[in-house]
């Protein structure tokens, strides 16, 4: 089974990185998968294991420890020896105002958005370079969050700084010669433990998620399996996604 596809996913315990790991599993990728909560994603690897007899990986990691997501990759490189896709997708944000907000959940807000991001996608180009010809993909979750701000606090600039680093890694990635793509998917509100999270209220969640049709975590994986599936000339750059019905 080793000559499948490998892809590194990281949030797959829930929302849109369970929705991934589904998609990428049924396009036939063998699949490494991290969070923290371990029993989901055991539970979500039995279903896929089964379903698609692919073989997944899964790690409890908590990323804002990089001890734990060094150990991750090692598990990668041991198990698979190669690594062809890495998808940044954990995040979350808290409703915490830049004149009165918690300077922990800001902190976790970057650790996990942006530095883990960038330890997993150095990690990853390691593996990409050392056992895949400097080929392979990353594809990090952006948000709408990250082309303008809709309210104050972390998460935007969290997001605009994923923005930033998707363009600065096609970059250095360009520089170096590589032929690893960078592409990035920012979607607008998603239907998904992420509302709860941000505004500290299932009640608050369920209003944002029926004022209208909102995306559901399918929609980004169909878009994510859009960007991974396109011939290697082809650099998809970033894909703006909103419900229809969103006007910000
Ligand atoms: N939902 C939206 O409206 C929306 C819109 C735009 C962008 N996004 C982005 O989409 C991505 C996925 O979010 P989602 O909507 O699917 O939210 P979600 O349902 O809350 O899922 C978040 C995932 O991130 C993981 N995670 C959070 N902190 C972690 C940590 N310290 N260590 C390891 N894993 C951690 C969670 O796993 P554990 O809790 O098990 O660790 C979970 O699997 C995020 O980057 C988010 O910013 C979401």
């Amino acid at each position: 089974m080793h000559n499948r596809p490998i892809a590194a996913i990281t949030g797959a315990s829930s929302g849109i990185g369970m929705a991934i790991a589904a998609q990428l599993a049924a396009q036939g990728y063998n699949l490494a998968l991290c969070a923290r909560r371990r029993q989901r994603l055991a539970e979500l690897a039995d279903t896929l294991a089964l379903q698609y007899e692919i073989e997944v990986l899964t790690q409890s990691v908590d990323l804002r420890q990089e001890a734990q997501i060094l150990s991750w990759f090692d598990a990668i490189a041991e198990r698979f020896q190669g690594l062809d896709v890495l998808v940044n997708n954990a995040g979350l944000g808290y409703q915490q105002p830049l004149t009165r907000g918690d300077t922990e959940k800001w902190r976790e807000t970057l650790d996990v958005n942006v530095i883990a991001l960038c330890i997993c996608t150095r990690e990853a180009v390691k593996l990409m370079r050392q056992w895949g010809d400097d080929q392979g993909h990353i594809l990090h979750i952006g948000s709408m969050s990250g082309h303008r701000v809709p309210s104050s606090g972390m998460y935007s600039a969290s997001k605009f700084a994923v923005r930033a680093l998707t363009e600065g890694l096609r970059k250095e990635l360009r520089a170096d010669g590589s032929a690893i793509r960078i592409s990035s998917v920012s979607p607008g509100f998603v239907e998904t433990e992420f509302a709860a999270k941000y505004s500290g209220s299932e009640e608050k969640a369920q209003q944002v998620y029926e004022q209208f049709p909102v995306l559901q975590p399918q929609d980004i994986a169909n878009a994510v399996g859009y960007a991974l599936g396109q011939p290697a000339h082809v650099q998809v750059h970033d894909i703006l996604l909103r419900p229809t019905q969103q006007s910000s």
